[in-house]
């Protein structure tokens, strides 16, 4: 070969590689594009859905699924918002003793998960389902603890949308010492498993709190994460400790985690209880139409999920009322994603404000005490300019109100949340 043929070969042997390369590089920029549009586009405002333990708890089925996405276009509840239905707890049959596969419990489900998801599909919904990074789900059934890979697969084949993981039946769950470092490797084992599906499916981290589960829950691949015990359905508990606990207790276990929170990665103070009315698998006594208002309210003003947790097939006007409130949830699910902070706490009374894009703020007042109140707070008990001169609009009224310059009246009645959104005049 000639010394300018050898150039050439030379030449043309670079090309090709520099060629091949840049392919290669491309190919893995954009797998890594897809991957990052899958999973982590998801949740950019808090989920909202409905959830099957506090109504039905042991007796989910393929019926009631049915029905409740049946219920959740005909009520409304799909046009505000609503989209994930889950499944929670018991609705296995089993894991496969020879593929190791799960199966969904075939009484229960006759038609399989594959099909529930496509009905679920065809109404503009999506469908959410529950496991366990132990061995055992909370209710005994089995977990998905070294199975996270197959289990993950077969819940994007089955097309689930969004994946509830609880704690129960881990090593360290059993002996209360809060092992961070095993929950974080066993919820990043099912979020990479989660991931490697190229499936978008939300990722709900179910560990209660005590792992503080804000600290990593975004590293672990996480949506959201609980900050709570249960929430039943009462008004008040003692204290967090386990299940179950109350709407208020909720409420405080989640009031200093805001600045956890971004865009794609919420806390989670557990479902709503509002319009169980003391019925369904989750009881605790029961709350008044005021309470579960304020549940409602201060959900929206924590940018919490707002996964439904009654029978949306037999709901009462003021259960309606307090669920189809598009003004209320546009508070939930503002553009900015900031969770509101508690700025006055008081003699029984809260003030908290959540910044909404747009220069708007959210107010909310809570009365903690069971007898009437009357508040008035000014615009630097609010943290506001107080050279500012704001437009109020109360939420729950959905009217506008006038206001002395520079602070905000209200009334309140036990237990009661008022929430008004103030806007620059
Ligand atoms: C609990 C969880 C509940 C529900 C239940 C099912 O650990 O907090 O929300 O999922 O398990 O057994």
């Amino acid at each position: 070969m000639t010394k300018s043929i050898k150039r050439i070969v030379i030449g043309l042997s670079a090309l090709l590689f520099v060629i091949y390369f840049t392919a290669c590089t491309n190919e893995q920029a954009d797998n890594n594009i897809s991957e990052i549009s899958a999973m982590d586009t998801l949740a950019m405002t808090p989920p909202m859905g409905w959830n099957s333990w506090n109504p039905f708890g042991t007796g989910v089925s393929e019926m009631v699924i049915r029905e409740t996405a049946d219920a959740i276009v005909s009520s409304g509840l799909k046009d505000v918002g609503f989209e994930y239905i889950v499944m929670d707890d018991f609705w296995h049959g089993g894991r496969d003793s020879v593929t190791g596969l799960l199966y969904a419990d075939p009484e229960k489900f006759p038609s399989g998960i594959k099909a529930l998801s496509d009905y679920v599909h065809s109404k503009g919904l999506k469908l959410g389902i529950y496991s366990d990074a132990g061995t055992m789900t909370c209710g005994q059934m089995p977990g998905s603890y070294g199975y996270e890979v197959e289990d993950a697969q077969l819940f994007a084949d089955w097309g689930i949308d969004y994946l509830k993981y609880d704690y129960c039946f881990c090593p360290d769950y059993v002996s209360w010492n809060n092992d961070y470092r095993m929950a974080i490797d066993r919820y990043k084992a099912m979020g990479d498993a989660l991931k490697a599906t190229g499936r978008p499916i939300v990722y709900s981290v179910c560990e209660w709190g005590p792992r503080s589960p804000w600290l990593w829950g975004k590293e672990v691949g996480a949506h959201l994460w609980r900050t709570s015990y249960d929430v039943a359905d009462i008004w008040e508990s003692p204290r967090n400790e386990t299940s179950p606990i109350g709407i208020l207790t909720a409420i405080d276990a989640t009031a200093n985690l805001g600045r956890f929170v971004t865009k794609g990665g919420w806390n989670d103070p557990d479902m709503l209880v509002v319009g169980l009315n003391n019925t369904g698998f989750i009881k605790g006594g029961g709350c008044n139409d005021i309470e579960y208002q304020s549940q409602m309210s201060m959900w929206c003003m924590l940018s919490a999920p707002l996964m439904i947790g009654c029978d949306v097939r037999d709901m009462n006007e003021a259960t309606k009322t307090i669920l189809l409130n598009k003004e209320i949830i546009a508070i939930n699910q503002d553009e900015l994603g900031k969770q509101g902070f508690r700025v006055m706490h008081k003699d029984g009374i809260d003030a908290w404000k959540k910044p909404l894009s747009g220069n708007r703020v959210a107010i909310a007042f809570l009365n903690r005490n069971s007898k009437d109140e009357k508040v008035t707070a000014s615009w630097e008990q609010l943290e506001l300019d107080p050279e500012t001169r704001y437009d109020a609009y109360d939420v729950w009224e959905h009217a506008a109100v006038e206001h002395s310059e520079g602070s905000l009246s209200t009334d309140l009645q036990p237990h009661e949340t008022k929430v008004f959104v103030l806007t620059i005049e």
